[in-house]
């Protein structure tokens, strides 16, 4: 058993984080979110990992997530040239796979649950397609199924106008070798992409065994602003544990589950977790309220945020509104302004979102 993560893409609805890295990349609660799909795989005993790239933004992949032997894995990792779809990626991707079977993981996913029980039912099965299923408010937005009471595929449509059901497809699929004729038969969607959606509809009409399991957890699909704060909520919920390494000083409150990593600096702060907070940072006289994730090298003075994520070099100072379910980029500075007039004064990049106190 092989796995293929994707890791290329975009990421337009994630601007304007992804002007500057892979949206893969962008941290959840501190960890980028590819990390969790590598950890994932792991965990379910499979070691040969693939992972494809875009010229854009593979080489920040590569070099940040390495051979995979911190994870004790094998990658090996694919240049897709072109964003040509899920399916057109499965085949680049072909002379790594070979004739194994194969989990194929949207490396922007995350799922609550284990793998390795999917695994299981797929070998048990002896499955030419396992998909994952959840039940979602706006189906539209993603793959569609129609299944019968066994659980039996019996169509998929790729973001329907009117949908069959309220079932995503979740982006984690298993597929036996059989998936390759299949792509090799389809024709580009009116996306202009070979669609993996398309390429299991074959198997499905070559009457092949494809099956569907409803995931009973979460799954969280990265790609905007809120979901992202919402998978770090759930993350920071489910995953973190209490680990206080900075220097934190006497005038400082902690409560809840909160992590500081080394070298960083606490002083006169209140935190109430689940906080988790990276290493080489300066937090003085802040509130830092529940779900909040501070990355490395973070400056944070007389500030109040809660519910929100900022990201490495970033600095807040001086603002004494609570700043709540926001994303901060990296290096990105807000500061108190101590010229006159008083005025609000931006040097704000593309596609950024501000949003002021009446
Ligand atoms: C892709 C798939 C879609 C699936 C979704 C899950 O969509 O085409 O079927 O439901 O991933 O994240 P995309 O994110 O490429 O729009």
């Amino acid at each position: 058993m092989k796995a293929l993560i994707l890791s290329g893409g975009k990421g337009t609805r994630l601007r304007p984080l992804t002007y500057t890295g892979a949206k893969q990349l962008v941290p959840v609660a501190n960890k980028p979110i590819l990390w969790y799909g590598i950890e994932a795989i792991a965990a379910a005993g499979i070691t040969d990992i693939g992972i494809v790239i875009s010229p854009e933004t593979g080489a920040e992949v590569r070099a940040k997530t390495g051979d995979g032997s911190r994870f004790g894995v094998r990658i090996t990792y694919i240049l897709q040239e072109q964003p040509a779809g899920l399916a057109h990626a499965v085949k680049t991707a072909q002379p790594f796979l070979e004739a194994s079977p194969f989990v194929l993981y949207l490396g922007d996913n995350l799922v609550q649950g284990e793998l390795g029980l999917f695994l299981e039912c797929f070998q048990a099965r002896g499955l030419d397609a396992l998909t994952l299923l959840c039940s979602v408010p706006n189906p539209s937005a993603f793959g569609v199924a129609e299944v019968d009471e066994q659980g039996r595929v019996l169509r998929l449509v790729e973001k329907p106008k009117h949908p069959p059901s309220n079932l995503a497809l979740v982006g984690i699929y298993f597929f036996s070798p059989r998936i390759h004729e299949a792509i090799a038969s389809i024709q580009p969607s009116a996306r202009g992409e070979l669609e993996i959606t398309d390429a299991i509809q074959f198997l499905i009409d070559q009457q092949k065994q494809v099956e569907a399991l409803q995931i009973q957890g979460w799954w969280l699909d990265t790609g905007k602003k809120d979901d992202l704060l919402e998978a770090n909520q759930i993350i920071l919920d489910d995953c973190l544990c209490t680990q206080l390494e900075g220097n934190i000083d006497n005038a400082s409150k902690i409560s809840g589950r909160v992590q500081i990593a080394p070298d960083s600096q606490v002083i006169n702060c209140t935190i109430r977790g689940p906080v988790v907070i990276g290493r080489d940072c300066y937090l003085e006289n802040c509130f830092i309220g529940p779900y909040s994730s501070i990355g490395d090298r973070v400056k944070l003075v007389d500030a109040d945020l809660e519910h929100s994520v900022v990201l490495e070099g970033a600095a807040v100072v001086g603002i004494h509104q609570r700043i709540v379910d926001s994303v901060i980029g990296q290096r990105v500075q807000i500061k108190a302004a101590p010229q006159r007039p008083k005025a609000l004064r931006f040097m704000v990049g593309d596609d950024c979102h501000i949003e002021l106190c009446q």
